[in-house]
């Protein structure tokens, strides 16, 4: 665990409060304690009270289903349509022409779309998609870049019904094979590549053998982007292009059941395999809507930027489901933060009048250290709140995010949630709640957390324990697909009756929640969610290696690295070109984000008497701590040889 720790913050004395500032609370869509008040009284017609805001076709007959516990329902028999709730109803509204999306390509080009536009792109992939024989409940796998059209193939899903599943196009071949082989999907929507860096990343042609080896694939949907060339298979290939221009506009939204599933997105777990995180249609919608409008005080003339790929629920969530069911113009942008230059993201910012600014702090530590030279040369004054999200804020980040970004004008929004969790759970309320660098604060309202210790009794002031969600909440997943033996045992067995998060936490004196990072097998590398098993079984795929054991290693930018220790075959010998190879071989088994950092060499493993890798001992090794007690190992003259072998490398 990494993280904010107690006795860190103690040392630090980092108690003061930051009051939301007087510029922000003048114009807030809530400045007082209203909406705690109300969930507090009764949490459930709270969530009902919010579920009003959505378009309904049919209202639900039961707010929540608790019968048989860990499958939850929400709002039964509810009927309605995300699509429609989205878009439609905005334009029914006279928001036709705002601007719904807004574009900027890493070279420049730019695009916007209004909501009317946006509609029709729509209904036209959507009765593309239709003509293609998709069908409501099947699967879809999204594989793009940030452009528009990989929002219009989301919202199109939801129109017909289809399930998507969006992975991330930083994912290789290779793991996009997994995810489209695990869904059963019918269609891939994909592009000819993306611009990344100056670079052209080839997506369909990079597919090649991974889309030949996908049976249930009756067609491949492609994006020309880039103009990277690419074979078209006939029979199964198809133009995004060719497809619309003989696509039809209006096409009428399926009305779907509250409980039917939107989407599944895949995620790392404790062991190789991801997991599909499945979701649903009413209560995930209520849970994004109510958390988007006020975490992010929703206000009509915002310019609302989220730096998260559409690939990681963050995207899902905060970049297309939150912002559109609200009204919002929600900004997407092609490319990385350093590219052409490090102040790219400032260069927006000022061009588009961005007004909310939601990222990482992986990237605000690298914008710190590129220096406050690149900030300085653009306006950037639009700003009225900032958020974070994916890995815990070191208190420097958040005050230099606070103080350099924000010119201590904007309220930073600190989310605490997970793919799992469909919305924010922990977070500050802009306008109401005072902040504290580096914790996420407290509960949304009608959501229920807590800290506990191993017999799962809530913990003391400063006492460490694991972050729990004690009652279930609109947005959350409902199942892992065809797998729920893995979705109980994940999450609803370590604690009867609680969800387990996998974080570890503390609370401090005034209720306040401090995130210390996972306490299971799962790396956080660059507020990327990687498994160390995933890692594991890709670098023992490769003929060389025997064994493997992933650790994630403390990194002052992007949180944690990833450092593996390798047995090797009989007879294999461990040199740097081997290091490269197995390094290639985990960027093309799973994508270049699970690349280990370095690479280790050794005879054994360090394992307990009955074979468990202790990964905790490897931990220690890399970050160069004391061990204390080894002799549970099975072999303890092994930790003594991958000691001197790594230090020799230091
Ligand atoms: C971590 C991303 C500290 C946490 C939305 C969680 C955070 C995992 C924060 C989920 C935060 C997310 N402070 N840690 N504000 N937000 N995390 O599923 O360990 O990609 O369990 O969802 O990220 O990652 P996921």
């Amino acid at each position: 665990m990494s993280g904010n720790s107690p006795d860190e913050y103690l040392n630090k004395n980092r108690g003061k409060l930051f009051h939301p500032p007087d510029s922000f609370t003048k114009t807030t869509r809530l400045n007082d304690d209203s909406l705690y008040r109300k969930a507090k009284q009764d949490r459930l017609s709270f969530w009902s009270e919010m579920a009003e805001n959505l378009h309904w076709v049919e209202k639900w007959d039961q707010l929540l289903d608790d019968a048989n516990p860990p499958y939850y329902k929400w709002f039964v028999n509810g009927k309605l349509n995300i699509s429609e709730n989205c878009l439609d109803v905005h334009i029914n509204n006279g928001l036709g022409d705002k601007k719904a999306l807004v574009f900027e390509g890493e070279n420049g080009d730019s695009v916007s779309l209004t909501y009317s536009q946006l509609l029709k792109e729509v209904c036209k992939f959507s009765s593309a998609l239709n003509k293609l024989g998709v069908k409501k409940g099947d699967a879809v796998t999204i594989w793009m870049p940030m452009i528009p059209e990989s929002i219009v193939a989301m919202l199109a899903c939801t129109r017909i019904g289809a399930v998507h599943s969006v992975v991330f196009g930083g994912f290789s071949p290779d793991a996009l094979k997994d995810r489209i082989l695990d869904s059963e999907s019918k269609v891939v929507v994909t592009a000819d590549g993306s611009y990344r860096r100056g670079k052209v990343i080839p997506l369909r042609s990079a597919a090649e053998e991974a889309l030949d080896e996908c049976p249930s694939v009756e067609n491949v949907v492609i994006v020309k982007r880039t103009g990277n060339d690419f074979k078209l298979k006939e029979g199964r290939d198809l133009l995004w292009s060719e497809l619309m221009e003989t696509a039809e506009d209006p096409f009428d939204p399926v009305v779907m059941d509250a409980e039917d599933p939107l989407f599944i997105l895949y995620s790392s777990g404790t062991t190789g395999k991801p997991k599909g995180i499945l979701h649903t249609t009413g209560g995930y919608l209520v849970g994004v809507k109510t958390t988007f409008q006020y975490v992010f005080d929703h206000r009509e003339d915002d310019i609302y930027w989220c730096t998260a790929d559409i690939g990681w629920i963050t995207g899902h969530s905060y970049i297309v489901y939150g912002p559109l069911s609200n009204g919002s113009s929600t900004f997407i942008y092609e490319g990385t933060p350093d590219y052409p230059e490090r102040d790219r993201f400032w260069e927006l910012i000022e061009k588009y009048r961005i007004t909310v600014f939601y990222t990482a702090p992986t990237a605000i530590r690298s914008f710190m250290r590129w220096g406050n030279h690149y900030v300085d040369k653009h306006d950037i004054s639009s700003l009225r709140l900032l958020g974070s999200v994916g890995e815990p804020i070191n208190p420097e980040a958040w005050l230099w995010y606070y103080e350099q970004i924000g010119k201590s004008n904007c309220p930073i929004v600190d989310t605490w949630w997970q793919t799992e969790t469909g919305m924010t759970i922990l977070t500050p309320l802009p306008g109401v709640t005072p902040l504290k660098p580096g914790s996420v604060t407290m509960p949304f309202p009608g959501v229920e957390v807590d800290v506990v210790d191993d017999d799962g009794k809530s913990t003391g002031p400063g006492q460490k324990g694991f972050l729990v969600i004690k009652s279930p909440w609109p947005a959350m997943l409902r199942n892992l697909y065809g797998d729920p033996e893995r979705f109980e045992k994940t999450y609803w067995e370590q604690y009867p009756g609680l969800y387990f998060t996998g974080d570890g936490a503390w609370k401090d004196n005034d209720g306040y929640f401090w995130i210390m990072g996972r306490v299971d097998d799962v790396l956080n590398i660059s507020g990327h969610r990687i498994g160390t098993m995933e890692v594991e079984s890709a670098l023992v795929e490769h003929p060389s290696a025997a064994e493997a054991a992933v650790i994630g290693k403390a990194d002052e930018i992007k949180g944690q690295s990833i450092t593996a220790f390798v047995t090797l075959k009989e007879g294999v010998e461990g040199n740097d070109e081997l290091v490269q190879e197995l390094k290639k071989h985990v960027s093309k088994k799973i994508g270049a984000i699970a690349r280990p950092q370095e690479i280790f060499f050794t005879y054994e493993l360090p394992k307990t008497r009955s074979g468990k890798i202790m990964r905790r001992l490897l931990r220690d090794i890399a970050e160069q701590r004391d061990l204390g007690d080894v002799t549970t190992l099975m072999d303890p003259q092994v930790i003594a040889s991958i000691k001197e072998g790594y230090g020799a490398k230091h």
